[in-house]
């Protein structure tokens, strides 16, 4: 295709090469003046500090943005493309935000990004959580329970829509149609921050277009632009664009980077052009990768044949879990002798596993040397002071804690710092994670009970991370008792 709507054209960035390549003498924003204010360091390392310009009139912005987001809502088989600059996290809370109002009652799945949690207290509503299923070798969320998904719907026949994980962190994407029958006509969103690529690499029907309402890519993490961007797509019907346009500019800076902006466009057209066919053909070898890993005794890889139900689920193919247990060895461990020996740096480590993501762009050798070093660490003996105690995975509370305030209430209110032992009975104030499995044990409003202060202090204990605990091992909760 040629003309204004031709994905060979990237207006936003073509925009800004233009000024940066004929600056005006500067009396206006930023403060840096095209760099010269800045410290010797961002120019020894090349920064294009022209590039960082501001709205002003000789720079024609705002035919180029919407454009670019047009161009890019082509591409992701959207109606409507809001670009990003402060991550995922802006499109998730500006999305529920504009889909939902205070009061609603919304199914969520409970293995989602702290970003929900934060939006839910933001928007007031009042959250269903539905159940997270796992794959207990890997002990990794997988995404949610259909039935407790029947069951909940029947329950909260008024409810207004569903917001869902998918793919998971770990890259399990599962097929949303399902979900969709489900819920019938009420509103689906979609984290989709982790699966940009899915849909246009042989994966159709594990990715959002065609079946959300909303979905939010998070473009920096798989797709090649830069940190912090990301897109909001919708399609048109059951929402109203300019709803979602307007709770976007809520929270959203009146002074966006533009070299993230044009980032985005120049991403979805290195996608266009050369990306998507990038990931198609690269796909093979990433998978002939994996399948060779996964004959590496001592190793667990997460394939597709890992899944239980292997035909409503797939596992992204540039995502690498890889499981150490067998050899008594955590995922911790063997990330720092990754990183120490072998100068490798993972994506995620937890007691358990370590996630790796590879790109279609990568030296194909890299992916080699990560191999190497994968068979050396487990045909290594692992020094007796690494060995971990066991582990019990079976912990993790089997049930959600009951909500017992408004998430809106528990989350905005002032609250108080009290030690994670005493806080059995109190109501959270602020969402914990535990690591693994990385998804909220505790959000706003909930009661703390001993259930969760024993996983929190058995992940502890195991060197593991717990978002919302800080270092002196204090939470905050509300101030009711
Ligand atoms: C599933 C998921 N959704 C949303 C986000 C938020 O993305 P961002 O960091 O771009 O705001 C993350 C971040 O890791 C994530 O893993």
């Amino acid at each position: 295709m040629s003309g204004k709507f031709s994905q060979e054209r990237a207006p936003l960035f073509e925009e800004l090469q233009r000024y940066a390549r004929q600056p005006l003498v500067p009396f206006h924003t930023p403060g840096h003046k095209a760099g010269r204010g800045l410290e010797s360091g961002w120019h020894a390392i090349g920064f294009p500090a022209q590039w960082d310009v501001t709205e002003i009139p000789s720079f024609h912005w705002a035919g180029a943005w919407e454009e670019a987001e047009e161009l890019a809502a082509m591409f992701f088989g959207a109606d409507q493309t809001f670009f990003l600059t402060q991550g995922a996290s802006q499109g998730i809370i500006g999305g529920i935000l504009g889909l939902f109002s205070p009061g609603d009652t919304v199914l969520v799945g409970r293995n989602c990004h702290r970003s929900v949690i934060q939006a839910i207290v933001l928007a007031g509503i009042h959250p269903i959580f539905i159940e997270t299923e796992f794959l207990p070798e890997f002990y990794i969320p997988t995404g949610i329970h259909i039935d407790s998904l029947q069951k909940k719907v029947r329950e909260y026949q008024d409810c207004k829509g569903l917001i869902l994980t998918n793919p998971t962190y770990q890259g399990i994407s599962n097929r949303l149609h399902t979900y969709r029958k489900i819920i019938g006509n009420r509103i689906l969103m979609v984290d989709e921050a982790h699966g940009g690529h899915l849909g246009w690499m042989g994966l159709e029907g594990f990715d959002a277009a065609g079946v959300a309402d909303l979905w939010v890519h998070g473009t920096h993490k798989v797709l090649g632009s830069l940190t912090q961007t990301g897109m909001l797509h919708i399609k048109k019907g059951r929402i109203d664009p300019g709803r979602i346009k307007t709770q976007l500019d809520l929270i959203t800076s009146t002074s966006p980077s533009y070299i993230l902006l044009a980032s985005l466009d120049s991403s979805r057209r290195y996608l266009a052009l050369d990306g998507a066919r990038m990931f198609a053909e690269k796909m093979p070898h990433i998978l002939e990768f994996k399948e060779s890993l996964a004959q590496v005794q001592r190793l667990r890889v997460l394939t597709k044949e890992q899944l239980a139900d292997p035909d409503s689920k797939v596992v992204d193919p540039w995502k690498l879990s890889v499981h150490f247990l067998l050899k008594g060895l955590t995922g911790y461990q063997a990330d720092t002798i990754l990183r120490e020996k072998y100068r490798i740096q993972s994506e995620y480590a937890d007691i358990s596993q370590v996630t790796f993501l590879a790109a279609p762009w990568q030296d194909p050798r890299e992916l080699d040397e990560l191999g190497r070093a994968l068979q050396d660490i487990t045909a290594d003996d692992v020094p007796r002071e690494m060995q971990p105690k066991p582990y019990i995975f079976g912990s993790f509370p089997d049930s959600i804690p009951p909500l017992i305030r408004s998430p809106r209430d528990a989350g905005l209110e002032a609250g108080e710092r009290i030690p994670l032992q005493k806080a059995a009975g109190r109501t959270s104030a602020a969402v914990i994670a535990a690591y693994p499995p990385g998804i909220p044990l505790v959000a706003p409003g909930e009661l703390i009970r001993t259930a969760e202060i024993e996983y929190i202090q058995e992940i502890l204990a195991h060197q593991g991370w717990v978002n919302g605990v800080d270092h002196q091992g204090m939470i905050r909760v509300t101030r009711d008792k």
